[in-house]
């Protein structure tokens, strides 16, 4: 097969996270796709975030976050997330949360949730990468069939060049 060499688009898709964090009460979200795992036992997840975000700063304080998968319902609030950062205006009422056994909020709106304590942090550029481990899984109880996450019901959104955003059901249909 012949191949063209192209350079601007280094990521055609990428899952979309949403990436939940608090300090000092205030609670904070964004959307990544720098994201992805290294292992699966023990579960060790990466997420990369821009120094400059309250994310980061966040994560650097307090060594914990929450990954949140969301769908379609969910995506405006998505897009508001991305397009603010918690440093110029306070995003804690976005979503509504709740906690398990650690003190990181998981959001309510997205069907899968992970409780995250970072075991490493790497610096990449501009970028801390987070290498954290997953201590708490969270799942709606209608996304599982037979006891195990269904990926259909769980519809995850996915994001493609040019700013476009697909979902697995629509990329079955
Ligand atoms: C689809 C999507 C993916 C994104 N992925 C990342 C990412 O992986 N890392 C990152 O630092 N910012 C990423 N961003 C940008 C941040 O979400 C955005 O700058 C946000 O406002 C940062 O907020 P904060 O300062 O409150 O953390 C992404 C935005 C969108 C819409």
């Amino acid at each position: 097969m012949e191949k063209a060499q192209i350079k601007d688009f280094p990521y055609v898709v990428t899952p979309v996270v949403l990436v939940a964090t608090e300090e000092n009460g205030k609670i904070n979200f964004a959307p990544h796709g720098q994201y992805g795992s290294i292992l699966a036992e023990p579960p060790i997840v990466y997420i990369s975030v821009i120094k400059e975000h309250l994310t980061a700063q966040n994560i650097l304080k307090t060594k914990t976050f929450s990954i949140n998968i969301p769908d379609k319902a969910v995506f405006e609030k998505l897009l508001h997330c991305g397009n603010v950062s918690g440093i110029d205006q306070d995003k804690t009422k976005v979503f509504k949360t709740f906690y398990g056994k650690m003190e990181v909020p998981l959001i309510e709106e997205c069907k899968i949730n992970y409780a995250c304590e970072v075991v490493k942090i790497i610096e990449i550029k501009y970028c801390y990468m987070f290498l954290s481990e997953i201590k708490e899984i969270y799942i709606d109880n209608n996304c599982l069939e037979n006891d195990m996450p269904n990926i259909v019901k769980i519809d995850p959104l996915l994001a493609s060049i040019g700013g476009k955003f697909w979902t697995i059901n629509e990329l079955n249909k």
